[in-house]
């Protein structure tokens, strides 16, 4: 080779060595920063054991399924909003805004969500509410999508099961909010439908309340049963007033949703808790294989049980993911929103649908007995005995 075609050739290699880097920072350039999700949820207050449920079952999804997903890492951010609206609200704002998230999710109280809405269509973000229960939730922005439950779901199973299983009489008792209302009206339309009588219905205040003066009225009323929906957190206070005014041996059947006999804090309830009736979507005990495995998963990561709660979270982030896949790591609400529509998980609880016109959860609901399971330490679980299949929003059948 002459110097000088030497000298070509050696400039040939530089250039193309030069164009190869370049490539190499235009696509460091580009590589598309992480998709972020943000976690609303009460980690201190009286709703703190919610906050707790779902960070621990969403921080099992992510260990158990990995970061990236079409070529995007997830970030997770999680904010503690002390189940207060206006908290809620502004943390909202400041993840929309500041950190830019492509989703807000969590929820744990049904004011949380309410005061949230606005700021998912405003921003057209999709809000995953992976908690709060009352019906009109999903009403309150397009941009809202459920994987929990809502009370009228839960409720009509039980006061089906009631009427048909010798209760003629029930009073109500639930707690004076949103998901209470709801609970209250729904038992009573499907009780009296089937031929049963509510004679009493008493509303309890949602922050620190004392049972004792209304257990007493139950006692006073004398009905056949009474039925109770509580907010995750006030079960276990609640069964400990109704068996210290000697309730559970006055005759008066306890019924309720499953929120009261929560997995959070059943097995510390005691024998008051024995045979009491529920309905809800989900039981640790429920005895499917991809349950038992998130189960065994998530107790071996965190030193309690997971209940419903830790499941709406589980499938909240699955949801999340799959939408983002689907996008192919793209993104933009209203293609998350999109995406979103109409999926089908298979859940620990059972296959959900998250319905493409109300946005909300599709699902069996088990009519349960607290027992104590000798296979299980002995310990105390809601043991499932009957469903109903694929019940939709029956506020929303219509
Ligand atoms: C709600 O505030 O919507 C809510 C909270 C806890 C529950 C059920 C509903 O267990």
């Amino acid at each position: 080779m002459q110097p000088r075609q030497a000298l070509h050739a050696l400039f040939g290699l530089a250039v193309i060595l030069v164009a190869a880097v370049g490539h190499a920072h235009a696509a460091d350039a580009v590589k598309a920063p992480p998709l972020k999700v943000g976690f609303i949820l009460p980690m201190t207050g009286q709703s703190a054991s919610t906050g707790k449920q779902i960070e621990a079952a969403v921080k099992l999804f992510m260990t158990q399924n990995g970061s990236p997903v079409a070529g995007r890492k997830i970030d997770l951010i999680v904010k503690d909003d002390g189940g207060v609206a206006d908290t809620t609200r502004r943390i909202a704002q400041e993840l929309v805004v500041n950190d830019k998230v492509d989703v807000l999710a969590g929820f744990g109280l049904t004011p949380l969500a309410f005061a949230t809405a606005p700021i998912a269509t405003q921003s057209k973000t999709p809000m995953v509410v992976t908690a709060a229960a009352t019906s009109a939730i999903t009403e309150q922005s397009p941009y809202i999508v459920r994987t929990s439950f809502t009370l009228p779901q839960v409720t009509v199973p039980i006061a089906d099961w009631a009427a048909k299983h010798g209760i003629k009489k029930a009073v109500t008792f639930v707690a004076d909010y949103g998901p209470g209302l709801d609970a209250e009206k729904f038992f009573k339309s499907q009780f009296t439908l089937d031929g049963g009588q509510v004679t009493g219905e008493i509303r309890t205040p949602l922050k620190s309340p004392d049972f004792a003066p209304f257990l007493q009225k139950v006692a006073d009323l004398k009905p056949d049963a009474v039925f109770v929906f509580l907010p995750s957190g006030q079960g276990a206070a609640f069964m400990k007033q109704f068996g210290e005014r000697g309730l559970d041996k006055s005759g008066i059947r306890l019924i309720a949703t499953g929120d009261v006999t929560d997995d959070d804090q059943l097995d510390g309830m005691g024998d008051v808790a024995l045979g009491v009736v529920t309905s809800h979507h989900y039981s640790a005990a429920h005895p499917s294989d991809l349950n038992r495995k998130f189960v065994a998963a998530f107790e071996a990561a965190n030193n309690f049980r997971p209940n419903f709660m830790a499941v709406a979270g589980y499938d909240g982030i699955r949801l999340i993911y799959n939408a983002f896949a689907v996008t192919k790591g793209k993104g933009g609400g209203d293609a998350l929103l999109a995406a979103m529509k109409g999926q089908v998980i298979e859940s620990p609880r059972g296959q959900i649908l998250i319905d493409a016109q109300t946005r909300d959860v599709v699902q069996d609901v088990y009519i349960r007995k607290v027992e104590r399971v000798a296979a299980k330490g002995n310990q105390l679980y809601n043991v499932e005995f009957d469903v109903q299949k694929a019940v939709k929003d029956p506020a929303k059948a219509k």
